[in-house]
């Protein structure tokens, strides 16, 4: 897995002349009940914690994780979040992946304050959401919209996949029709 995103890695990185020498900073902000996972239904969330993410972030990206700060949140607290985003604003912060849980089936709240901030999102899910569909209201994302993209299923290497597309992102490539 970790040679795999290695080469994820080396792809995806922009040329040092296409990227700014500068310390890119990325949060990773973590909704309601994110915090339990691992002990939380394993069975779909899967068996690692939230407090192994950032060593897991670094190992992920490997070389990849050079010249990026990554900050963590995580709060249950629909407002909270949205004084997070508007404080990466602030900072300056050059994007957030985001899994901001159940809210991002409802809170019109949170996809309010993404579609103004000017911060790039991408929405991370663990579960694949769109397969749920014993719960089809799992399957829509009011915040989807005002995202770059969406990456769902992949559990933990979801957050480091969307910052992979961050940078790639931040580093201007298009690769979009
Ligand atoms: C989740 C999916 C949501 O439907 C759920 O409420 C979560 C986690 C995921 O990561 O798969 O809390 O966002």
């Amino acid at each position: 897995m970790v040679a795999f995103l290695a080469r994820v890695k080396r792809a995806c990185t922009p040329k040092p002349q296409a990227a700014a020498m500068k310390t890119r900073k990325y949060l990773v902000l973590n909704g309601p009940n994110l915090g339990h996972i691992g002990d939380r239904q394993p069975e779909i969330y899967g068996s690692q914690g939230l407090d192994s993410l950032p060593g897991l972030l670094t190992e992920l990206l490997g070389e990849g994780a050079e010249g990026i700060e990554l900050l963590f949140h995580q709060s249950n607290f629909e407002g909270n979040l949205i004084d997070r985003l508007e404080t990466a604003r602030r900072e300056g912060l050059d994007g957030v992946a985001m899994n901001a849980g159940a809210l991002t089936h409802t809170s019109l709240a949170l996809a309010d304050c993404l579609a103004w901030i000017g911060v790039p999102c991408v929405e991370v899910h663990l579960s694949n959401i769109f397969a749920r569909t014993d719960e089809p209201l799992r399957q829509k994302s009011l915040m989807g919209k005002s995202c770059i993209g969406v990456v769902a299923g992949f559990g933990i290497l979801g957050y480091a996949l969307a910052v992979l597309a961050l940078e790639r992102h931040n580093a201007g490539v298009q690769d979009k029709k």
